[in-house]
């Protein structure tokens, strides 16, 4: 039986899909405090600024749509070298590196060389949704870091963008093995954080599907002139954006979505009853949440031999 596993396995090693299991306890006899040793620092940086967990959050996300969870995102630009940070759904816009930079510096005091970047996104994402007042999980380890990125792979659409309708939404997240389920759920993560009057501008003033009142506060602190007031914020959730709770999904229902995208996800179509369920039951939106994120954080990972363990997350070891 055994070694049916090992030849299947081998076989399908061929085709690239048995990639090395994650596992919870990966670092248990390497370095068993790490989770004790990142958790107080991720609280620290999400009370002194909430809107830090958001951050955190995508950039997990973010990582892991472009190649897999392999750290790619945090690899800074060189003269020689453009990376995926200045690739259009990061630029300006993904936040957070100190704090990972904080994160590892004080992991590799107590396991140097041990733990990668890409572990301590997914760690760093998990403590964000848990400080403010979402669910929890046993977070998945074992990924290394990538000894490179892609700028075109970021730029390319494997990220979603904001203007995108539902089928291209469910078509980003389905290239990367992600359900319906899972996209409607992982959009719950816009219960957190802030957007850009860039991104939201069209929505706020070229749709119908929104709610008027809501359209004119937005669009109050969004010039409709492009290129005029492009980096203004507001909150993705309307009523609790430093809270991880479902308002976002009530926030739909009443056409208070602030991205273009998010709307799409009710609007007299197939996920409309996703929504609506996600809106009157939390803890079944925090159980898909959860399930999904897990799911995410498998995307793909390094494992083995493969990639490497990062020294310092925004460069390629020596
Ligand atoms: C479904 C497709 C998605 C689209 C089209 C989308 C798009 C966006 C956009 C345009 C912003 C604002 C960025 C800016 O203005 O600088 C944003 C923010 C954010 N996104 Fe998404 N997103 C999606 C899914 C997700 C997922 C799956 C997650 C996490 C698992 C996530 C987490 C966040 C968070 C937490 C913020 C706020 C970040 C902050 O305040 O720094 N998003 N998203
Ligand atoms: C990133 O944003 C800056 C400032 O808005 C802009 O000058 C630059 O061209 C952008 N980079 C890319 C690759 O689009
Ligand atoms: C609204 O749509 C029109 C026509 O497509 C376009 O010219 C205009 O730039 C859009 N306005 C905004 C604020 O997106």
């Amino acid at each position: 039986m055994a070694i049916i596993t090992v030849v299947a396995c081998l076989l399908l090693l061929m085709s690239g899909s048995c990639s090395a299991q994650l596992s919870t306890n990966f670092y248990s006899k390497t370095c068993p405090k790490v989770l004790s040793v990142v958790k107080p620092v991720v609280r620290s940086a999400v009370s002194k600024e909430k809107r830090m967990g958001a951050s955190l959050l995508r950039l997990h996300f973010h990582d892991c749509f472009v190649n897999g969870c392999d750290g790619s995102i945090l690899l800074d630009d060189t003269s020689s070298f453009t990376g995926e940070q200045t690739a259009r759904p990061n630029n300006k816009s993904a936040r957070g590196f100190n704090v990972i930079d904080d994160i590892k510096s004080t992991v590799e005091q107590v396991c140097p060389g041990v733990v990668s970047c890409a572990d301590i996104l997914a760690i760093a994402a998990r403590d964000s949704v848990e400080f403010l007042g979402g669910p929890s999980w046993n977070v998945k380890l074992g990924r290394r870091d990538s000894k490179t990125a892609s700028f075109s792979g970021a730029n390319g659409g494997r990220i979603p963008a904001p203007s995108s309708s539902l089928s291209n939404l469910i078509s980003t997240f389905q290239a990367v093995g992600l359900s319906v389920k899972d996209m409607v759920a992982l959009s719950g993560s816009h219960t957190i954080g802030q957007a850009r009057c860039v991104q939201f501008r069209p929505h706020v003033y070229n749709d119908t599907n929104i709610d008027r009142s809501f359209a004119t506060t937005r669009q109050g602190s969004c010039p409709s002139k492009i290129g005029s007031g492009d980096q203004n914020l507001a909150p993705l959730d309307l009523q609790s954006p430093t809270a991880f709770d479902n308002n976002y999904y009530k926030n739909l229902i009443s056409k208070k979505g602030l991205l273009h995208s998010d709307q799409e996800l009710h609007n007299g179509v197939s996920t409309d009853s996703l929504v609506e369920t996600y809106s009157k039951n939390p803890n079944t939106f925090f159980s898909d949440f959860s399930a999904a994120m897990i799911k995410m954080g498998d995307i793909s990972p390094l494992t083995g031999s493969n990639g490497q363990i990062r020294k310092n997350c925004g460069k390629v070891n020596p």
